[in-house]
């Protein structure tokens, strides 16, 4: 399949270009099995400009001191686990870390609660095993018994969703590096190179619970959420960038006031209070993470390329954020009304936006 067929191409595939010319200037040492430098994988995630004047775009917004200690990390023997609230970029800096360090971000497992031990360890093809009794033939490989065998980093998603069981197999992986295969009466052994990045869900803790065995054996690093407006501006900005290039959406140029304002209304219900500290809010029910303000934006794009006259306008986006806010139709209903007509309505400059809100509402 061509490349520009491709709905959502790796990370790997994306960056192609930016990997090859960190790698190029990359003199600094590389740890077994890792295809860049820890220095070259930070460049890769924070951005940067190298001496020959090539740019590296940033993937990752936020302190460069998480991104250190999670290199870092990798670096040791130790597994990484990534935690916070929803849409604080946990998938994506996974995705990311793998791309850089292995040059292969699909080694993946997605944590569901019904996450089998097969999906975790290795399955059979029963045919085959029918056929000729077990042998290597008729295993079926997990992505982390490969990346293993690659010496390669597995990503694990929502790791808390899998069942204890499950979650306890990679104990084992985790600290003797080894994966016992009984029924062949043989291992696979770890390469060097082999490491596990996992997330997982703040909200979704007590779900369950990772043990206090499989905790030890990763490094936890908690992504925050964007500190300033400013931040999540530039952040959700670069992303409906990238997405909306991808989708191939007519030319329409988010404008940065309308960014700013969606971003400002998320921020402040998050936190419970007006932007100018003097009006004390409700929180509604749902997360108004980052992640949802970027899609409330690519959706507004969307109906303003394609029914409004091309540029992005309250309208747009008044009932993406009415949808992102109200989640529970009784009380989150409240919260937004009282939002509305307590911040919103006193802001002159906000006008078009209240009026196209109530008609939504
Ligand atoms: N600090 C940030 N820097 C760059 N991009 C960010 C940041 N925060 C959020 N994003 C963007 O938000 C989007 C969603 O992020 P992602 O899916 O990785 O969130 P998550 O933490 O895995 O959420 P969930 O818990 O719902 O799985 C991505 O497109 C990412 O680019
Ligand atoms: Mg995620």
């Amino acid at each position: 399949m061509s490349q520009d067929a491709v709905l959502r191409p790796h990370a790997e595939q994306q960056f192609a270009a930016e990997l090859a010319v960190l790698a190029e200037h990359d003199d600094r040492p590389r740890p077994p099995g890792w295809r860049l430098s820890p220095w070259a994988v930070t460049t890769y995630l924070l951005g940067g400009e190298l001496p020959g004047g090539a740019v590296i775009t940033p993937k990752y917004v936020g302190p460069r001191r998480l991104m250190e200690v999670a290199v870092a990390t990798l670096a040791t023997d130790r597994a990484l686990l990534l935690l916070g609230v929803p849409g604080t970029a946990k998938t994506w800096v996974s995705e990311h870390l793998a791309a850089a360090v292995s040059g292969d971000s699909t080694l993946l497992v997605q944590g569901t609660a019904g996450t089998a031990e097969e999906a975790v360890r290795y399955g059979w093809n029963y045919a085959r095993l029918l056929a000729e009794g077990p042998s290597e033939a008729a295993l079926v490989e997990s992505p982390l018994m490969r990346a293993m065998r690659r010496g390669s980093v597995a990503r694990i998603e929502e790791l808390t969703r899998m069942p204890s069981d499950v979650q306890d197999t990679l104990i084992t992986i985790l600290s003797e590096k080894t994966l016992p295969v009984p029924e062949l009466n043989s291992e696979v052994q770890a390469r060097r190179g082999f490491t596990v990045i996992a997330t997982a869900n703040d909200r979704d803790r007590g779900v369950n619970e990772l043990s206090s065995a499989l905790r030890r054996r990763f490094n936890t690093v908690v992504l925050p959420l964007p500190e300033s407006v400013d931040d999540e501006v530039a952040i959700v900005a670069r992303r409906v960038e990238q997405i909306g290039s991808s989708l191939e959406l007519p030319e329409t140029p988010a404008g940065l006031a309308e960014i700013r304002r969606v971003v400002t209304v998320f921020r402040e219900l998050r936190g419970g209070l007006s932007s100018d500290g003097r009006t004390k809010l409700k929180s509604p029910s749902g997360t108004l993470s980052t992640a949802e303000a970027i899609s409330v934006i690519t959706s507004g794009l969307a109906l303003a390329a394609h029914f409004g006259d091309g540029v992005l306008r309250a309208g747009d986006v008044a009932g993406g954020i009415v949808g992102a806010v109200v989640q529970d139709p009784v009380s989150d209903r409240v919260v937004w009304q009282e939002y509305l007509e307590t911040v919103v309505r006193e802001r002159p400059e906000w006008r078009d936006f209240y009026r196209a809100c109530r008609e939504v509402s």
